[in-house]
């Protein structure tokens, strides 16, 4: 090879390990800076803006995988990227295809946060729920603090390495309601069976502040502006006050739970069944993103649910029947928590709706991702306020009952 050509490499390798690893361990500040909604704006500034190329250069410096192909993921704050690896002599086994996760500048700085997060996906793989596996690094941690040089300043990025789970979004499937069934006991079993998680730092998981916790409804206020003078403004201001009157005044009566609190419709893949006996059509192939991860309630847990699975549904007002009917097939609601439900879906929707516009003002590149729930949501969220809390619930409320007299079953 020419001396030329030997410099130019050795200046670029150079260049690559310069500015984007730099491989500083994991201690960092404790302050959630990620769950105040004053923070959206950095949050957006600090998305990660790793090429394919510096990428696959973090992957093969810190897990020591060597990159076949590599390809970009959608992500909402993180950078997300699908790599795919090939058999060195230190790899002789295990999975072949990995999710590098790049968090952003300001979810970077709360290692515990992330820690709890990489820890609950462990744990509930060991009790049996389709999550990744987490990766370690050369230097046995599951997390790694990289180092970027933007130009104008020096940033840090944590990243993590999860092994690829099979499957299509349930976003892209036909969703049958033996399926809707099965995704609420699920999700009711997720929120019960972290009931049994310990960790010295499990505090960390109140967020007060955080934007997508829904007991934060009226920090929504801060925002509504986005919608102008419009109809949709009205129901989302009506939302948060009936919100504050009649929800926030019984929290005290629900029960406590950590939430996944973002079981969305790109959050569950599924694939074909693969039980003879299964009706479903498909099964729960993966749980995906615990980055919302928060203390909550376990009603909070099922309206989200509803919420996401009406998105693509052809029968939106009947899919809270059958996720409820699941939901509650593990964990009945009481009747407090039952009256918060519809406007705990309404909620959930005005929370969506509203900061997929504030989002995209801030990242006008990423506005297909952001506003996939917006593509139907606001018609979801007119219908269900203009048919009404009681109409919707006997219908929610009788489907449910229906399954326990074994009818839709
Ligand atoms: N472990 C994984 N296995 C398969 N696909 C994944 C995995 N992690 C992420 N993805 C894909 O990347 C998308 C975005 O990742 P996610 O963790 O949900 O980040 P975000 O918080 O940005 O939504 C997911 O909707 C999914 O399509
Ligand atoms: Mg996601």
């Amino acid at each position: 090879m020419k001396r030329s050509m030997l410099i130019i490499i050795y200046y670029w390798v150079r260049h690559l390990v310069r500015c984007w690893v730099s491989n500083l361990g994991c201690t960092q500040q404790k302050k959630d800076i990620m769950s105040s909604g004053d923070n959206q704006q950095s949050r957006a500034l600090n998305k990660p803006t790793f090429t394919e190329l510096q990428a696959s250069a973090l992957v093969e410096s810190v897990f020591g995988f060597k990159v076949s192909h590599i390809q970009p993921l959608p992500s909402y704050d993180d950078q997300n990227f699908h790599v795919h690896i090939s058999r060195t002599k230190d790899t002789t086994d295990g999975p072949l295809e990995y999710v590098l996760k790049i968090s952003s500048s300001e979810n970077s700085q709360n290692s515990d946060l992330l820690e709890i997060q990489n820890d609950v996906i462990t744990f509930l793989q060991a009790a049996g729920f389709p999550t990744a596996s987490v990766c370690h690094t050369k230097g046995d941690n599951t997390t790694s603090l990289v180092s970027v040089d933007s130009g104008s300043e020096i940033r840090s990025h944590t990243v993590r390495l999860l092994t690829y789970l099979p499957g299509r979004p349930i976003a892209e499937v036909p969703v049958s309601s033996q399926l809707l069934y099965e995704i609420g006991r699920l999700a009711a079993k997720l929120d019960k069976t972290l009931e049994k998680f310990h960790h010295p730092k499990l505090s960390v998981l109140r967020r007060d502040n955080f934007i997508w916790n829904l007991k934060n409804i009226p920090l929504l206020e801060r925002h509504v502006d986005v919608l102008g003078q419009t109809r949709n403004r009205e129901i989302v201001e009506k939302v948060i006050q009936l919100f504050k009157e009649q929800v926030m005044t019984k929290f005290g009566h629900f029960r406590e739970c950590i939430n996944h609190g973002d079981l969305n419709d790109h959050n569950i893949l599924v694939e074909p069944s693969k039980s003879a006996f299964g009706d479903a059509g498909y099964e729960v192939s993966g749980i995906l993103d615990f980055g919302d991860m928060s203390y909550g309630y376990y009603v909070f847990e099922v309206a989200i649910v509803i919420m996401y699975m009406m998105i693509e549904s052809k029968d939106p007002v009947q899919v809270g029947g059958h996720v409820l009917a699941g939901f509650e097939s593990i964990v009945p609601l009481t009747a407090e928590e039952r009256g918060a439900l519809f406007l705990l879906v309404c909620s959930r929707f005005s929370q969506s709706l509203v900061m997929a516009i504030y989002s995209c003002q801030l990242q006008p590149d990423n506005k297909e991702y952001l506003m996939i729930t917006a593509k139907t949501g606001w018609k979801h969220l007119q219908r269900l306020f203009d048919t009404g809390q009681d109409a919707v619930e006997e219908i929610w409320f009788e489907t449910a009952k229906s399954y326990g007299s074994g009818l839709s079953m």
